[in-house]
């Protein structure tokens, strides 16, 4: 979530204020003066809040909820939707055209996507997903950042509004086998990395890949829902989480280049490892998928009825 952060500062640098100061708070995740344990005490507006993200989904503990519907799309499929692939000294950022659009999946109304961003620990085999579920943590997350519509990309808005934004999230794993260079949708996105390896550097983006190519594979009508927080300072609590279930499945070598490519600011500065919030305290957690309809019913399932769901797929 941390593009929204730069936005803010953006405007904050346009219009200072006493409220913008307080924003402009320099926070990181490498450095003990100002990783995320500091965030509470150098961002306590919000970082010290109640509803904040990312959490451990624990998934029998999600409820029910029937009207967590499908989502409906808009340009996921347009190849020009990626513009410019920046390095903002905290992550790898690609900001969306306009026109990209969600709706459905029991949001208020429609929201624009407005950029994705990436979360990731140290190569393939240090996870670092922000979410994790049943404690499981993933190689890497992605987060598109959706704005309401209504307030026409106006992020000062939509970080006040507790519904503001929506967030969907997905898990990004290694593909089973040994293949390289996969998918090739991700090959292509991972091949900007080189041009943007210091911090503050972008590119553009030729057209080629959507976003419904770098999600390929992934059902997206089975997912959790939580209202949370943005997963870096200032942390505003105004955050619709959506975290699919079904995982992105990429070559171990790309996902190892965002360990090895990108620096935090100049060459000689670290490369941008462990770029993750921290597990926050539990939220209430739903899910579209109806359960096993009461406890009684579950408690008298026997083995091979338990089994038989098993080979159906989880529920
Ligand atoms: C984060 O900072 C705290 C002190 O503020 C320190 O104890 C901890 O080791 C740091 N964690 C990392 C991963 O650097
Ligand atoms: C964070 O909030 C807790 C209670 O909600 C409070 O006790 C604590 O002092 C706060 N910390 C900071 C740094 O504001
Ligand atoms: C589903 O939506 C209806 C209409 O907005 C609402 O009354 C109901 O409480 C919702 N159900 C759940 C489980 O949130
Ligand atoms: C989808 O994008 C195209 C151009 O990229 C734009 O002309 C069109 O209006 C967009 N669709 C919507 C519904 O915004
Ligand atoms: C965004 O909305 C705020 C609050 O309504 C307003 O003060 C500000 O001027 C708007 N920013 C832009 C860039 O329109
Ligand atoms: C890995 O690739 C080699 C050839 O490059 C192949 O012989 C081997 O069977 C593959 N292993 C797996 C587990 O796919
Ligand atoms: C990106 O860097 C490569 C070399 O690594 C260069 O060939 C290419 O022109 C650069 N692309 C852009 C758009 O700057
Ligand atoms: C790189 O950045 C560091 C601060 O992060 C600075 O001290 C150093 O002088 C810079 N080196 C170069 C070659 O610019
Ligand atoms: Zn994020």
């Amino acid at each position: 979530m941390k593009c929204l952060v730069v936005a803010v500062l953006a405007v904050c640098a346009l219009v200072p204020s006493v409220r913008c100061a307080s924003d402009a708070i320099a926070w990181c995740y490498h450095l003990p003066t100002c990783n995320d344990t500091t965030w509470p005490i150098i961002a306590p507006k919000y970082c010290n809040g109640t509803r904040q993200s990312p959490i451990n989904i624990v998934s029998a503990s999600a409820t029910a909820n029937s009207n967590l519907t499908a989502f409906t799309f808009v340009n996921y499929s347009s190849t020009s939707a990626l513009i410019k692939m920046e390095n903002t000294g905290k992550t790898v950022k690609v900001a969306l055209a306009s026109g990209i659009r969600v709706s459905g999946g029991d949001l208020p109304e429609a929201y624009d996507s407005l950029q994705f961003h990436l979360h990731w620990g140290n190569g393939a085999s240090v996870p670092g997903s922000e979410h994790t579920v049943d404690g499981k943590r993933y190689p890497m997350e992605l987060h598109i950042v959706n704005s309401k519509s209504s307030y026409n990309g106006n992020t000062t808005q939509a970080i006040a509004d507790s519904d503001g934004l929506a967030a969907l999230g997905f898990f990004i794993e290694v593909m089973s086998g040994n293949e390289t260079g996969q998918p090739a949708s991700w090959k292509t996105l991972t091949s900007y990395l080189s041009n943007i390896t210091n911090g503050g550097e972008s590119v553009s983006m030729a057209p080629g890949i959507s976003l419904d190519d770098l999600l390929a594979g992934v059902d997206r009508t089975s997912y959790y829902r939580y209202r949370g927080s943005l997963t870096t300072p200032a942390c505003n609590e105004a955050v619709v989480w959506t975290v699919f279930k079904e995982s992105i499945k990429v070559s171990k070598d790309l996902i190892d280049l965002f360990s090895t490519t990108v620096h935090v600011s100049n060459s000689s500065s670290p490369l941008m490892v462990n770029v993750f919030r921290n597990i926050q305290p539990a939220q209430p957690v739903t899910t579209q998928t109806e359960r096993a309809t009461s406890s009684a019913s579950r408690t008298c399932y026997s083995l091979g009825l338990m089994a038989m769901s098993y080979v159906l797929g989880r529920h």
